[in-house]
């Protein structure tokens, strides 16, 4: 079967075997079965944050447990139990419909809801780690659902729990989000999203006008990946220790950072790899995104080994250029 509509990179490359489950049971069902026993399993949400170098000998699972429910409901705050397969985008429009706040930073980044807390999504301000009350997962050695709060979930910068110790160990089920129903905490944190509230025309923050906010900046600098194939940021942005910054800061006057704690600095990888030259370059049908360097695209029919190939030209210049070790933030298939 052609994974070509399940990436959103738009990579042309084929499973073995494809599955989908709608519900815990049919997890459960299929973690004992042959198919999935005896061949490597890749576990598919949306296909927003992966490349797929080449084609995939086992079985792909999609997961598409739907249904949003209000299990607790106060004067302040609702807990909302979201499937792990329905769509991210399309619950944070749901929410902005309802007021709820939370999640209004968020709007417009591709996937679904399962796959959001494995690499704690984030962008904006906003982290998922800010509103995520549980997980609910699927221990595959065993089929028992098993809860992770929180702080179970060992958040960190697009990092948690199952991308590490769990990884390969569960299937997300559900997440129980905690958002506001009044006195939302909204974060306009980032200069742009102010600004570009009052370009729309909304004097007061409010759900709605983030989220408007946001999606407006978004289609202005990232690729849409239904007409230009891409998962996003490729690589995370570096942290380094403030001596390294201090350093690269004489030689780059101009290096933007952020104070990252125990004096560590976040530099942006987009602001790295353009200082190499990459931004906007083209290689017949991929290349580095003109409005966003840390988006690599497939501008239709590139080859996922290539697309690597290019990742790891970029990160040998931006080592050689400020000895920083770019790392992926997709997860690679090789
Ligand atoms: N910059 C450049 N060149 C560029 C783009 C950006 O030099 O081509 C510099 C500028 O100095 C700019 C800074 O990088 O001020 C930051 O750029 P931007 O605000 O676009 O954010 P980012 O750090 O590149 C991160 C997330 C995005 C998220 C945005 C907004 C990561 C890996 N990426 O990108 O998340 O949307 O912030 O909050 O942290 C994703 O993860 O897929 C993703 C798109």
């Amino acid at each position: 079967i052609s994974l070509t509509s399940f990436n959103t990179f738009g990579l042309q490359a084929t499973a073995k075997e494809f599955t989908t489950i709608q519900s815990i049971e049919d997890a459960q069902a299929l973690l004992t079965s042959d198919i999935f026993k005896n061949q490597p399993v890749l576990i598919l949400g949306g296909g927003s944050n992966i490349l797929l170098t080449k084609n995939f000998d086992g079985l792909v699972v999609k997961v598409e447990i739907k249904g949003k429910e209000v299990i607790h409901n106060d004067d302040e705050n609702v807990l909302l139990k979201v499937g792990a397969g329905e769509n991210w985008h399309e619950l944070v429009m749901y929410c902005v419909d309802k007021n709820l706040g939370g999640i209004e930073n968020l709007s417009l980044i591709p996937g679904t809801m399962g796959a959001a807390p494995m690499q704690n999504i984030g962008a904006y301000g906003v982290e998922i780690k800010d509103v995520v009350e549980s997980v609910e997962a699927i221990e595959i050695s065993t089929g028992k659902v098993k809860t992770f709060s929180n702080a179970d979930c060992n958040f960190g910068y697009r990092e948690s729990i199952f991308k590490q110790e769990a990884k390969n160990k569960f299937f997300i089920s559900s997440v129980t989000l905690r958002l506001s129903k009044k006195n939302h905490r909204f974060n306009c944190s980032y200069g742009a999203v102010n600004e570009t509230m009052t370009t729309l025309g909304y004097d007061t923050p409010s759900v709605r006008a983030i989220s408007e906010a946001v999606i407006h900046i978004r289609r202005s600098k990232l690729p849409d990946p239904s007409v230009i194939g891409n998962a996003g940021s490729f690589f995370k942005n570096p942290t380094i220790d403030a001596d390294a910054y201090a350093l690269l800061k004489k030689t780059y006057p101009d290096i933007p950072g952020y104070i990252a704690g125990n004096a560590m600095f976040k530099v942006p990888a987009a602001w790295l790899i353009e200082k190499c030259g990459w931004k906007g370059k083209r290689f017949d049908n991929i290349g580095v995104h003109q409005h966003q360097a840390l988006v690599l695209v497939n501008y239709g029919g590139g080859d996922g080994k290539k697309i690597w190939q290019l990742a790891m030209d970029i990160q040998a210049s931006v080592k050689e250029k400020f000895n920083i070790t770019l790392h992926p933030e997709v997860n690679v298939i090789e």
